[in-house]
């Protein structure tokens, strides 16, 4: 029959990623019963919504059921205190813990020359539709001082999670990761006056102590513009490539090839150019109207030497579902051609060198 202290010691070779040390060394293992060869125990973790929850169960279950005699394992899942937790958090922790653990196969950022051409609406549907193709997605919201992302996902608010070593990024409906500075604000209208090496810092540590966790594309929001923030997130994370938003107008077209100067000058790739607010279809007539004047952005693409990726329709239902929290009811058909395109640019995009981030 299995031991008690046979389980122990095998248990004693799950890691939890977080901290580098086994799940016994941590105390997580608790009210272990061993009853005619079923193992019951529970788990502690430092926190039921850890990301490295699943490879810790299933390690645990791997470890114990080649023991000899084990016939089932029942394992529960439990939250340390808060002293507990605390007491974990070493002194000379490490700073940036959570670097070490995310693997973040693919970070893409969303920018644009000018201001309200739709990032972050396309940053938000572009993550909803790669969720549905069954992707993990997180957000960094960079626009510090304009955080429009948190509202486009949360009806009712959210909150990151603390534990002793990262900030947990909360997560949407569909299981979108978000960070964004207005999820840490009291309230929401409450404005960011901050100059522009504390926004850059702020960008940095969204990176740094954020437990993203394993994610295949992290995409980050840029503010409008080639402003510090941007080039601080274009410079300090392991950009897999840019995707460049324009409206239909000649001043947006302008800027759109100062936004692409800069990301080439710093040798990133740009994975292609998408026109936003391109037509609006009549909802009586089904005409194809253009509202912002006639624009041609596949040859401006062409001529800035960039895929095209294509153009978006001004569609009211994309504006009120957004003020509702609710961008990830927006049906799918429209803008998944758009994601699948990005999705088959991105790896070719990134180097070896960028896909690593896990220790
Ligand atoms: N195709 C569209 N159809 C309808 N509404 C849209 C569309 N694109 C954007 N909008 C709306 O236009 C407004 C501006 O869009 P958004 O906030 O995404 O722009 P932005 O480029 O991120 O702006 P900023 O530069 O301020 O960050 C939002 O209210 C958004 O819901
Ligand atoms: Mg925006």
């Amino acid at each position: 029959m299995v031991t008690e202290s046979e389980v122990r010691k095998a248990l004693g070779q799950v890691q939890d990623p977080e901290h580098g040390q086994s799940i016994i060394a941590l105390g997580m293992v608790r009210d272990l019963e061993i009853q005619g060869g079923k193992v019951t125990f529970t788990l502690a973790l430092t926190n039921l919504a850890c990301p490295f929850k699943d490879r810790m169960v299933n390690g645990a279950r791997e470890a114990i059921q080649s023991l000899e005699g084990v016939k089932s394992i029942d394992i529960y899942l439990a939250e340390m205190t808060a002293k507990e937790k605390a007491a974990l958090t070493r002194e000379d922790a490490p700073k940036s813990v959570a670097e070490k653990l995310n693997d973040v196969k693919h970070v893409i950022a969303i920018m644009s020359g000018k201001g309200g051409v739709g990032k972050s609406l396309v940053t938000g549907l572009l993550a909803t539709s790669m969720r549905r193709m069954g992707h993990k997605v997180g957000i960094l919201d960079a626009d510090i001082t304009g955080p429009s992302i948190p509202k486009m996902f949360f009806k009712d608010g959210a909150r990151p999670e603390a534990s002793p070593m990262a900030l947990l990024p909360p997560k949407t409906r569909t299981g979108i990761s978000i960070m964004s500075i207005n999820l840490l604000l009291e309230s929401e209208d409450q404005a960011v006056i901050w100059r522009g090496p504390l926004i850059s810092n702020t960008i940095k540590q969204f990176w740094t102590e954020v437990l993203w966790g394993d994610l295949d594309y992290l995409l980050v929001d840029l503010p409008p513009g080639t402003s510090d923030a941007s080039l601080t997130v274009l410079q300090s994370l392991p950009m897999s490539g840019v995707v460049l938003v324009t409206s239909p107008q000649n001043l947006a077209g302008m800027v759109v090839r100062k936004a692409a100067n800069m990301v080439r000058d710093i040798g990133i790739p740009i994975l292609g150019l998408l026109e936003n607010m391109s037509y609006f279809v009549c909802p009586d007539t089904g005409a194809h109207h253009e509202i912002f004047g006639k624009s041609n952005p596949e040859d401006m693409a062409s001529e800035l030497g960039m895929p095209f990726l294509g153009c978006l329709p001004i569609d009211p239902l994309i504006t009120s579902l957004c003020d509702r929290g609710e961008v990830e009811s927006y049906p799918g058909d429209l803008f998944e051609p758009f994601a699948g395109r990005i999705v088959e640019l991105a790896p070719a995009a990134s180097s070896p060198k960028m896909q690593k981030h896990s220790s």
